[in-house]
């Protein structure tokens, strides 16, 4: 532990400009007039890797954005740790909230506040500084693989192909990911699950053309009112999903567990007060922990139709609009559930309109296991970086691939995030607290330690 504490607090600066560096790239991966800047995001990390002394680094192209690749084997009979992260980020906007501009970091309050910050570069950066501190102090106790893709926040759809091209070359024992939050730097946990995602885009159509309001209006359905009817009628009396179905596949579970789980500190009038909201709202019957972590939801992710101009226009648009998603829990299938969503929408529209409903990417959910040898040593890892055992929780976001990566490469996740769920991920100013890039930059050379240890 000394030897890490040295190490760290010897090179902070350079941790700190290495990582402004990789932030000040715009790797917007849902726009395509960002594809250099994407390209030129994975040039970077590559040579960072092999600047730390990663072994066949790659650029890997797909037919989206590039998935870097590098290792180190030191030992074939040691475990090999197969580090999984991505170096896209959320579109920046709006931008006029941002405090300061998204690509351009800046510390107030000991924090970084840059996109990207903590979703993902501050957290898989972590991973490349902690291999450097390994091998420049010689203590290097598993093979590492390095797996850091460019589309996680739009499908990773391309590196579910590179997996499945790549069983081989990506073999490990374990798959390590710093893209998760724990409570704080006070209590830290480990996330154990994700949930799974099905997004949908859904268009509701009235006249073939924008009418006169007062000419028309009375006489023809509205789509943008007909779409808020459909729109409210997908939760009942009880915010529970009004779609027939939805729940069939979901996994209970039992007191035990439920309390175990709330037993974790929530603070609920902290959590108002943060959000600056008077009141929560959810599935009747569920806490919020519970809510957030082992229930499937449905939320409006956008709406749009008619005049949102300056002033006021007297029109009945034409068409409306909505994007949808659905995080789903153990063992819902997306594909089953936007069929689902697909059938029961259409039989709801009425007749005054027409509706489409059109998929995007979804995703698997998956837990994690807690009795492995490999959650022992992120805990261990966690309890002597941070001198507390970590709470398991259940995350509420999603990372697709790791249920992919146990279907396809047999391999357990670890998920062994250093952020905060307060961090804006997604959202204006967004931020990674500088105590958690250097905690995590100690933690993780101590998962490889005991992961070699006890294995
Ligand atoms: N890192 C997040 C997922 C996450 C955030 C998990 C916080 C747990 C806690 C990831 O980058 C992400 O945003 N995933 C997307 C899914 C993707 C298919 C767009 C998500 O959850 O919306
Ligand atoms: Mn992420
Ligand atoms: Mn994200």
């Amino acid at each position: 532990m000394k030897t890490i504490k040295n190490y760290v607090e010897a090179n902070q600066q350079r941790f700190l400009d290495e990582l402004f560096e990789l932030l000040r790239f715009p790797s917007v991966s849902a726009d395509s007039a960002y594809s250099d800047d994407v390209r030129h995001t994975a040039e970077y990390v590559a040579q960072k890797l092999t600047d730390a002394g990663a072994e066949n680094v790659e650029i890997c192209s797909t037919a989206g954005h590039p998935i870097v690749y590098g290792e180190k084997i030191i030992d074939p009979a040691k475990p090999t740790v197969l580090v999984y992260g991505h170096y896209d980020v959320q579109p920046p906007d709006p931008l006029e909230l941002w405090e300061t501009p998204p690509f351009e970091p800046t510390v107030r309050d000991g924090k970084i506040f840059a996109r990207g910050a903590c979703d993902d570069k501050g957290q898989f950066y972590m991973h490349i500084k902690a291999f450097e501190l390994m091998q420049a102090t010689n203590t290097l106790a598993c093979n590492v693989k390095f797996m850091i893709e460019g589309e996680e926040e739009v499908g990773s759809d391309n590196l579910g192909v590179f997996v499945k091209a790549n069983k081989e070359r990506l073999a490990a024992d374990v798959v390590l990911i710093s893209d998760t939050a724990m409570i704080s730097l006070d209590t830290p946990s480990l996330e154990t699950g994700l949930r799974g995602l099905s997004y949908v885009e859904v268009e509701v159509v009235g006249p073939n053309r924008d009418l006169h309001s007062g000419v028309y209006g009375g006489a023809v359905a509205n789509p943008v009112t007909i779409l808020a009817q459909l729109i409210a009628s997908l939760h009942d009396e009880n915010n529970r999903i009004a779609i027939p179905g939805f729940y069939d596949d979901v996994v209970e579970l039992n007191e035990a567990e439920r309390n175990s789980l709330n037993e974790a500190p929530f603070d609920e009038a902290a959590y108002k007060a943060d959000l600056g909201i008077n009141a929560l709202w959810g599935e009747k019957g569920y806490t919020t922990i519970e809510r957030t972590g082992i229930r499937p939801t449905l939320e409006v992710n956008g709406i749009w139709g008619g005049y949102i101009g300056k002033g006021a226009k007297t029109v009945l648009p034409s068409k409306a609009n909505a994007k949808l998603s659905m995080r789903l829990v153990p063992n819902q299938d997306p594909d089953k559930i936007t069929a689902l969503f697909t059938k029961h929408f259409e039989r709801i529209a009425p007749a005054y309109v027409t509706v489409k409903v059109t998929p995007h990417h979804g995703g698997h959910p998956a837990v994690t296991p807690t009795d492995s040898v490999a959650y022992r040593a992120a805990e261990k890892a966690i309890e002597e970086a941070f001198g507390k055992k970590p709470i398991p929780t259940r995350g509420g976001g999603s990372i697709p691939i790791v249920s992919l990566f146990e279907n396809e490469l047999g391999l357990k996740t670890v998920l062994m995030g250093f952020g905060l769920d307060s961090d804006n991920l997604h959202s204006p100013n967004e931020k990674y607290d500088i105590a958690n890039y250097f905690k995590g930059i100690e933690t993780i050379p101590l998962f490889h330690k005991y992961f070699a240890e006890l294995s």
